[in-house]
């Protein structure tokens, strides 16, 4: 998804601005650009199609230097990828804008500026703004009471930040359903849609909130509130490592942040030799509000949803109380019947994905008794709206494909299965079970982590597929889900996941020697009935990859193929056969060449409806 970065300063800023769009790379993107103004006043501009290499390139050939700018990487929304699409926006040669979000009511607003003799360099929605500040500014007007001007006119979601040649040494800058956040050095200032951007400058930052408007110079901050008033935000120290930039020896993030998972499994439990889980790990008041709660509702998109998928299982069934789980984009849109007592669950690694923060700020009067986020970054939004928060410490995830941050949302769901059920009958014998299944889980995750060659091995039989099924029955229907996503979203084979039992209501139809079918079949009750689903694949030439508890005394077969997984407790199966399938993609994905960390057309994190 788009990402900003802005610089104030009395240093040369071209590559603390480059530095921080390669920091939002992983994100997602299309295109990228860059516009300083020089010692001279002038505005210089750099935009480039494809990746920031080609505009460091660009940058390489044709040095922009001065100590006011302001960069971007662009995902397309509005208009193809093209250099002349991407940010920054410029007009009048003096003003020069970039954006996150979309402008809905662009369309008006470019015929009237069009009528005023604007000309329009791009298809973006982006581009009315830039001429709007322009409007105003040449009318006299200071830089921020002119953006304040121009946000009273446009509808949707944005975070923008702007320069004016006329005005050097001042970045101005607006927040409404977009991050931003300001990063504050010692005589300089930045801001960015992430702090990751920001890390190599300072580690002081300002977190804008919704409606925030702000001028700043290398060492001034001056911001206002949606009301206008002059307010001061509080200052955080972010003291998390840095170190989740770096590859550390493997070829991929994504490999990278699979083998972390046992360290972001243990950091999440958080758990020293105790056998107790506490309401306090869900935030100040979690108690009160869990004695309240008589069903869940978990809104996620993407992965996250999946996590909520596998925790319905595990509240219901543990806690004895009913969850029901929906994508966000869909939930946000419907009308809802009421359930006393439920209590509402975002789940998100970034926290700032715009469905589920919609959802979230969308709720009718008394519609939950409280909200609970499941998130992964701090300060986000979902994190700072929510009134319960539990914070996963996955660290920071670079694989545009989720993997160790699901991983955590599912030990968080448990952890919440385990204090609801508490209070709905969970017995203290079964909840120490659960408790010490948990203590395992880091190292069940790790011997998972070494069937990685065999894995490997299996993965070699899809790479000339175009589709492959996934089954699960019962907690591992959504694990198969999880592995089907995987597969489709990096190695861009077609993949659908289905329970088991529904293969003969339909997609058994598909299955000939060219379908991979890849069964999640640990050995719990429902192995007996998966083993009659596989047989009706293999009477239909279809071949099997079977992902078993090496318990359960499957052996390879012509046409089946048997991975034998760790025999670990039952309920924390769907962590370590995710981990498992994350491998299968992640092999097939290596072995077609694709760009396993920035899969095409998708982006980190949605920002965007
Ligand atoms: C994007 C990402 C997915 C992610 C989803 C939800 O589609 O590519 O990996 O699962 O957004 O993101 P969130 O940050 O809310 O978990």
């Amino acid at each position: 998804m788009c990402g900003i970065v802005a610089a104030t300063a009395r240093r040369e800023v071209s590559e603390i601005l480059l530095e921080g769009l390669r920091r939002l790379e992983y994100r997602g993107y299309d295109s990228a650009g860059l516009a300083l103004i020089d010692a001279e006043r002038n505005l210089l501009l750099h935009k480039r199609l494809g990746k920031v290499a080609e505009l460091e390139k660009a940058q390489a050939m044709t040095p922009h230097l001065g100590c006011v700018g302001i960069a971007h990487t662009r995902w397309a929304t509005h208009g193809e990828p093209s250099a002349a699409n991407a940010h920054p926006h410029i007009s009048g040669n003096r003003i020069a804008l970039v954006h996150n979000g979309i402008i809905e009511n662009h369309e008006p607003l470019r015929a009237e500026l069009r009528a005023a003799g604007y000309e329009f360099l791009s298809q973006t929605d982006t581009e009315v703004i830039v001429h709007l500040l322009h409007q105003q500014l040449a009318q006299g007007c200071e830089m921020l009471p002119a953006l304040k001007q121009i946000i009273e006119r446009i509808e949707g979601a944005y975070a923008i930040a702007a320069i004016d040649a006329e005005n050097p040494d001042t970045v101005v800058a607006a927040r409404s359903g977009s991050p931003l956040v300001i990063g504050v050095g010692i005589g300089e200032n930045f801001l960015a849609s992430d702090q990751l951007a920001l890390r190599q400058v300072t580690d002081r930052f300002i977190f804008l909130d919704e409606g925030d408007v702000v001028a700043m110079t290398a060492t001034g901050l001056h911001i206002e509130n949606a009301a206008g008033d002059l307010v001061e935000r509080p200052m955080q120290r972010v003291s998390e490592a840095v170190e989740a930039v770096d590859l550390g020896g493997f070829e991929h993030y994504m490999l990278k942040e699979i083998h972390e998972q046992p360290r972001a499994l243990a950091a999440t439990l958080g758990l020293g030799s105790e056998h107790h889980i506490d309401d306090a790990r869900f935030g100040e008041g979690a108690s009160a509000v869990f004695d309240k709660v008589r069903a869940v509702q978990v809104v996620a998109c993407g992965t996250s949803y999946h996590a909520g998928l596998v925790a319905r299982y595990w509240l219901e069934e543990l806690c004895g109380i009913p969850c029901s789980v929906e994508v966000a984009s869909e939930f946000r849109y419907r009308s809802r019947a009421r359930r006393e007592g439920t209590l509402l669950v975002t789940v998100s690694q970034s926290g700032e994905t715009a469905d589920t923060l919609a959802a979230l700020r969308d709720q009718s009067e008394g519609e939950f008794i409280a909200s609970l986020v499941i998130a992964n970054v701090d300060h986000s939004s979902l994190v700072r709206e929510s009134d319960l928060v539990f914070l996963t410490r996955a660290g920071t995830e670079i694989g545009v494909a989720s993997t160790k941050a699901f991983t955590t949302q599912l030990v968080a769901f448990l952890m919440l299965a385990v204090v609801l059920g508490r209070r709905h009958g969970l017995s203290e014998v079964r909840e120490r079970e659960l408790v010490d299944a948990l203590h395992q889980l880091p190292d069940c995750v790790a011997s998972t982590l070494q069937l990685d060659a065999d894995i490997k091995r299996l993965s070699e039989a899809f790479i000339l597929k175009h589709h492959a099924l996934f089954l699960g029955r019962g907690i591992q229907y959504p694990v198969a889900a999880e592995g089907a996503l995987k597969l489709k979203e990096i190695s861009y084979i077609h993949a659908e996941a289905y329970p088991a039992g529904e293969l003969k209501h339909g997609p058994l139809a598909l299955v000939d020697a060219d379908m991979p079918v890849v069964a999640v079949a640990p050995g719990d009750e429902l192995l007996e009935k998966l083993k009659s689903n596989l047989e009706e694949v293999r009477s239909r030439g279809g071949e099997l990859f079977v992902f078993a508890d090496r318990k359960a005394g499957l052996r390879d077969e012509p046409r089946v193929h048997v991975l034998n997984m760790p025999h670990c407790p039952a309920v924390i199966q769907p962590v370590t056969y995710t981990v498992a399938l994350q491998l299968l993609s992640y092999h097939v994905a290596v072995q077609k060449g694709t760009d396993v960390d920035k899969p095409r057309n998708l982006a980190k994190s949605v920002t965007v409806e």
